[in-house]
């Protein structure tokens, strides 16, 4: 029996990376799962990963800034499928990157369509349906991003925060309608938004990213579609308005920063003693 079992999903970008990753997993454990992207190619390739893993799985194509097309798709899940219990808004862009001063308006407002206002726009149109349904799980894909500040990447940074907060104030709303919505904030995973598809890039970033954090070694997409799977299914129940950090422990702290001109190791620990009172030698 798997966890999802007669539950139906819809997944933004899941053409790719963390999105198709949860597609993949939620499909093995039930779900016939609606799988949203601008990408048809990728789409369809999710689609039929999701297959091949046991499932039911479609391709509706979709741009999640677009409030007709939002409206669109979850029409088509409730065509194909006759129901809704899980709306996951992971699509998502780097969006506007590099010193402050320099970026335009145009360019703050596309990320913005990107990366919140489809997360609004998901949560919008899929909770009748969720209602519905008797209840459901909206999930969104935040990031480390939404709860610490990354240089030069002030859109998304704000993004991110205002989808761990417009998670909050969402879940107060629907927690009367057995809707629980809960947002993921993933660390470093190692997916094309990073490596575009790039020759060798993917097994260089695969090294690179393994010293990022503690435990060492990049994420990958199945460690958020791990926490996806939780969220969505009833072994949640009690969870929500929660921003669920999967970083391998990337914001947990850092290092003992020993001497000023010391280098800086997440790993570094001060040598055994006492520190005492800062005027005794
Ligand atoms: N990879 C990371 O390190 C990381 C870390 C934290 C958060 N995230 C977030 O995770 C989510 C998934 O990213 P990923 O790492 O799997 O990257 P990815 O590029 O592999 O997947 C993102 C998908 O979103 C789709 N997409 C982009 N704009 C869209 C639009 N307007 N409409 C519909 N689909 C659109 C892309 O086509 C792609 O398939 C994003 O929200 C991203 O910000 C990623």
């Amino acid at each position: 029996m798997g966890r999802l079992d007669g539950k139906v999903a819809v997944i933004t970008g899941a053409a790719s990376g963390i999105g198709r990753g949860t597609a993949i997993r939620f499909a093995g454990e039930g779900a016939a799962v609606v799988i949203a992207d601008l990408n048809q190619d990728g789409g369809e390739a999710a689609v039929r990963d999701c297959k091949e893993n046991g499932g039911r799985a479609v391709f509706q194509k979709a741009d999640v800034s677009s409030e007709a097309e939002i409206k669109t798709l979850i029409a088509r899940a409730i065509k194909e499928f006759g129901r809704l219990d899980i709306i996951y808004n992971n699509a998502g862009i780097g969006g506007a990157v590099g010193p402050l001063e320099q970026i335009s308006v145009e360019d703050w407002d596309k990320s913005f369509a990107v990366l919140m206002r489809s997360v609004f726009l998901g949560m919008k149109h899929a909770v009748p349906e969720l209602r519905k349904a008797g209840g459901g799980s909206i999930i969104s894909t935040a990031s480390v991003a939404g709860i610490r500040g990354f240089n030069g990447l002030h859109a998304y940074c704000a993004a991110k925060a205002g989808v761990v907060n417009l998670t909050r104030s969402a879940a107060l709303e629907f927690a009367k309608d057995k809707i629980r919505v809960n947002c993921i904030c993933p660390g470093g995973i190692n997916t094309p938004i990073l490596h575009r598809n790039q020759p060798g890039v993917k097994e260089a970033m695969e090294q690179w990213m393994a010293h990022g954090q503690p435990i060492q070694r990049a994420g990958h997409p199945e460690d958020i579609a791990n926490m996806a799977l939780f969220l969505a299914s009833d072994d949640s129940n009690w969870v929500t308005g929660q921003a669920m950090v999967v970083d391998g422990g990337l914001t947990i702290g850092s290092g003992f920063f020993q001497t000023p001109d010391a280098p800086r190791q997440q790993t570094a620990i001060p040598p055994q003693g006492f520190v005492g009172p800062s005027f005794e030698k």
